[in-house]
Order: structure tokens, then C-alpha cells, then sequence
């Protein structure tokens, strides 16, 4: 009785100690994984790797959508999807309005490199931006 009862504690530990086993060798093995050289940069030229994937990242909030919206499975480089089109178009217009109107505006660290005006200013979390409530909506 006093066995069996103990068995499956024992059990237990030993399954803890070979799953602690297993999450440290790699870590030690292993060199630090390279990320792959961009291929397909024409509107974010100069721009390191680590500085394109931190502003997919703001892209991805700012549109809340995934990767997959604009980005075939797999291939980043990839230009099969209409909204990577549309979303090189918007890079452009926001670097525009940047360049034409907060010139000085240096970002902090963690902000996108685009500058004051940012995907989200319009986007705020959405595909397409609001358009306003229109007119009438506000009693003056
Ligand atoms: C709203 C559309 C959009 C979303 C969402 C998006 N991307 Fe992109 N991505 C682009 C565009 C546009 C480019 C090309 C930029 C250029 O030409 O300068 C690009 C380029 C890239 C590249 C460079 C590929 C190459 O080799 O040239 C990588 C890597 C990448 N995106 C990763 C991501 C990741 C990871 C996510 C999700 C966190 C993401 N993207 C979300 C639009 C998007
Ligand atoms: C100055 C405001 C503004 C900024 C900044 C802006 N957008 Fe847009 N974006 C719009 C508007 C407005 C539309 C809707 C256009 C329409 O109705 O056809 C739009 C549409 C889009 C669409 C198409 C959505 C759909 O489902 O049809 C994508 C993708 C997109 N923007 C990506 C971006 C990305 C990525 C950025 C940042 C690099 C960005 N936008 C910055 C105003 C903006």
C-alpha cells in the first residue's frame, strides 16, 4: 500500500528531472541563431533586420492583424499579398509626412523609426481608419 502510493511521486521527479535535463541542453549546444538576410526591402531601404522586424511588430498592432495579413506562410519576402502592396504605399506616406512636417522628431528607444506619425496615429488598432461620425454629429 505504502508503495504504490509512493511510486507515482517517485515517478514524478524522475519525469522533472528529464524534462530539466532536456530545456538546458540545448541553450548549451547551441549557438545563437542568425536571423536570415532581408531579400525583398524596397521601401525600408537602410533599415538593419532587427529595425524592419521591430516595425512589423508596430505595423501588426497597429492594424490589429497578424503577420498573415500582408505575409504569405513561410516567405516574408514574398510579394503575393495585396496588403503588403497597400502597406509599402503607406510607409511611404507616412515617411512623407514625417520627413514634410516633424523633421526633428528624433524617436525614442522601443518607438518606430518612422517618426511622430506612425501607423497607429491613423490606424488606432483598426484595418481601415475611422472616417468620423460626419456631419451633424456634433451639436456646435
Ligand atoms: C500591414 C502589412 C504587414 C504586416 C502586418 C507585416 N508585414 Fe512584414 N512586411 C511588410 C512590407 C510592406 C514589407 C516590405 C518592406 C519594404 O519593402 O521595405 C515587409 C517585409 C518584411 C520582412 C523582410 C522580408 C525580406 O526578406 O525582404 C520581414 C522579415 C517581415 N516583413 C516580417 C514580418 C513579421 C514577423 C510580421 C508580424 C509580426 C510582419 N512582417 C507583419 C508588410 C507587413
Ligand atoms: C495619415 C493616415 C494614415 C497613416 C499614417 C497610415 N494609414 Fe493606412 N490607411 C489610411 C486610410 C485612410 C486607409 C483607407 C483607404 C481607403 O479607404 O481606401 C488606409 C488603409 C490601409 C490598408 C488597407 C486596409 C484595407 O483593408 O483595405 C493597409 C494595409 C494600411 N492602410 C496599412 C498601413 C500601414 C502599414 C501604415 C504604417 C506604415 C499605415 N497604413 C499608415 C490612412 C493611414
Amino acid at each position: 500500500m505504502e508503495r504504490a502510493r509512493l511510486a507515482p511521486r517517485a515517478l514524478i521527479l524522475a519525469a522533472t528531472a528529464a524534462m530539466a535535463l532536456w530545456l538546458a541542453a540545448p541553450a548549451g549546444a547551441q549557438a545563437p541563431r542568425r536571423p536570415r538576410p532581408l531579400e525583398n526591402i524596397k521601401t525600408l531601404k537602410g533599415w538593419n533586420g532587427d529595425e524592419v522586424r521591430a516595425e512589423m511588430r508596430l505595423m501588426t498592432e497597429a492594424l490589429g492583424v497578424k503577420c498573415d495579413y500582408c505575409h504569405v506562410q513561410g516567405n516574408f519576402a514574398s510579394d503575393e499579398k495585396r496588403p503588403k502592396h497597400t502597406a509599402r504605399r503607406m510607409l511611404e506616406l507616412t515617411m512623407a509626412l514625417n520627413a514634410e512636417s516633424f523633421p526633428t522628431h528624433a524617436p525614442a528607444e522601443g518607438q518606430s523609426k518612422l517618426g511622430r506619425v506612425t501607423c497607429y496615429t491613423c490606424h488606432q488598432g483598426a484595418q481601415v481608419p475611422k472616417q468620423g461620425a460626419g456631419p451633424g454629429a456634433i451639436a456646435w
